[in-house]
């Protein structure tokens, strides 16, 4: 094993903000949205809190005891804890989760950078909110600009992966995330003052359940696991390196308050701006790239010169925002085949960062000039999407439950769960209750759902 996959993170402030490094990234501001947007607003984010609570955080504590007590890479980590069983897979369909997840993020990742760019040659002012959308598409419709922002994203990836993760995650996850919570204040604020944001608050606090099925439950608790990065050994994974007396509750406790906190001022942001400009919630994956530039430019149309300040840290932000998630899913594929493979690390990372750029671009032409190619309606990269965050992490939840609530002995449970402060035994129970019932059953019933309606 190498020495930087035993590495500690230095401090519990540390780990938390390398896991909410990994948590807060395009799936709190640019999914959240659209997914909101899709499915119909402030009912949505009420069943995607209800998913919080039952299955985010009972999972993530549950991923951060095997990693912690097996301190291995996600699929050696069962091995570990349950030798001679079939329980690796899970494990290893993490893995596989991860690797198809990085491939397509690394898409949207690309977008950020196109946009940062944008932002700092100061090409927003003065743009009409028609011309901030024709000019996504005709991005997305070149062949080669999404392409080249995808793969220059993966080699940013690669370079922290190898140079070793946890000083940079750590260093860099203290300072920026706060900077990034600062600027979503202010540009909160700016959207709702902006003029007419009056519905868009209304659509995303006032529920209207009729527009609620067995679709937006999928939808909301493959968000839940996506914006947590649960389901694919990612926590699990950064718990192998937490200390010994990290406390695992409150840990997951504080991620899940961020990532939550993060995905619901995106929500402030994007649609009073969206229903002030005329832009439909419903616009799907370009939501948050049309309507942002909006924000800034009409906030401040008399200060061209804020505009351009805010409008570049925010781009350059959600950037790096995306660079500590898509580290995250690299590393946990890097290590497997390092650890598993018995490949140098170096050789492994590459070997990550050459095939998610492969199948990258696919996804990228998918959204452009290979439009008309579609698999059940769907493009390319709506497939990926679909397939990694409604069913594949999910599963990987259904089965995390399962194997930390029957199957893990309780007393690796206890200790674990106990270290770093005394935990009640109310909560406790609560805790393995959630695991063994409640999270399973949940998660089996919403896909029971949406299967009789598909
Ligand atoms: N949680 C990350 C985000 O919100 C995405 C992610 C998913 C990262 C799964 C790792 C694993 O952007």
């Amino acid at each position: 094993m190498s020495d930087v996959s035993r590495a500690n993170f230095g401090s519990k402030i540390g780990a938390i903000l390398a896991a909410a490094g990994s948590a807060v990234g395009l799936g709190n501001i640019w999914r959240f949205p659209y997914q909101t947007g899709n499915d119909g607003g402030a009912a949505f984010i009420l069943i995607y809190i209800v998913c919080i609570l039952c299955f985010g955080i009972p999972v993530m504590i549950a991923e951060f005891t095997i990693g912690r007590h097996s301190r291995s890479n996600t699929a050696r980590a069962y091995q570990i804890l349950a030798p001679g069983t079939q329980w690796k897979w899970v494990g290893r369909w993490g893995v596989l989760t991860g690797f198809l997840i990085l491939s397509y993020y690394a898409v949207v990742a690309g977008w950020t950078l196109e946009y940062f760019l944008q932002a700092a040659g100061n090409t927003f002012i003065g743009k009409t909110p028609e011309e901030f959308a024709a000019s996504f598409t005709s991005f997305t419709d070149n062949l080669w600009r999404p392409v080249f922002w995808l793969i220059l994203f993966m080699f940013a990836t690669h370079f922290i992966i190898v140079k070793g993760v946890q000083q940079g995650i750590e260093r860099s996850a203290k300072i920026l995330m706060p900077i990034l919570f600062v600027l979503l204040i202010i540009m909160a604020i700016c959207s709702i003052l902006l003029p007419g944001s009056g519905p868009g608050l209304e659509f995303l606090l006032k529920p209207d359940f009729s527009k609620v099925n067995s679709g937006v439950l999928l939808s909301a608790m493959g968000q839940t696991f996506y914006s947590l990065s649960l389901g694919m050994g990612c926590l699990c994974t950064y718990a192998s390196y937490f200390q010994s007396d990290t406390n695992l509750t409150k840990t997951a406790l504080n991620v899940a308050s961020i990532d939550s906190l993060v995905a619901i001022l995106a929500g402030l942001i994007i649609f009073p701006a969206a229903f002030s400009v005329g832009i439909q919630p419903d616009a799907g994956p370009s939501l948050v790239f049309i309507t942002l530039p909006n924000v800034l430019t009409q906030a401040f149309a008399g200060l061209p010169w804020l505009t351009y300040i805010l409008s570049t840290a925010f781009y350059l932000l959600l950037a790096l925002a995306a660079l500590t998630s898509t580290i995250s899913m690299h590393e946990v594929v890097t290590v497997y085949l390092h650890e598993e493979f018995k490949m140098s690390r170096r050789k492994a990372a590459w070997l990550v960062t050459s095939m998610c750029s492969i199948i990258g671009i696919l996804c990228a032409l998918s959204m452009g000039v290979g439009k008309e190619y579609t698999i059940f309606g769907m493009n390319l990269f709506d497939v990926f999407d679909f397939l990694t965050a409604k069913l594949m992490l999910p599963l990987g939840g259904f089965f995390i439950s399962i194997f930390t609530g029957w199957y893990l002995d309780k007393k690796i449970l206890h200790d674990e769960l106990n270290s770093g402060g005394h935990l009640p035994l109310f909560v406790y129970k609560a805790i393995v209750f959630i695991l063994r019932v409640v999270a399973p059953i949940g998660i089996g019933f919403v896909f029971i759902n949406e299967l009789e309606i598909l």
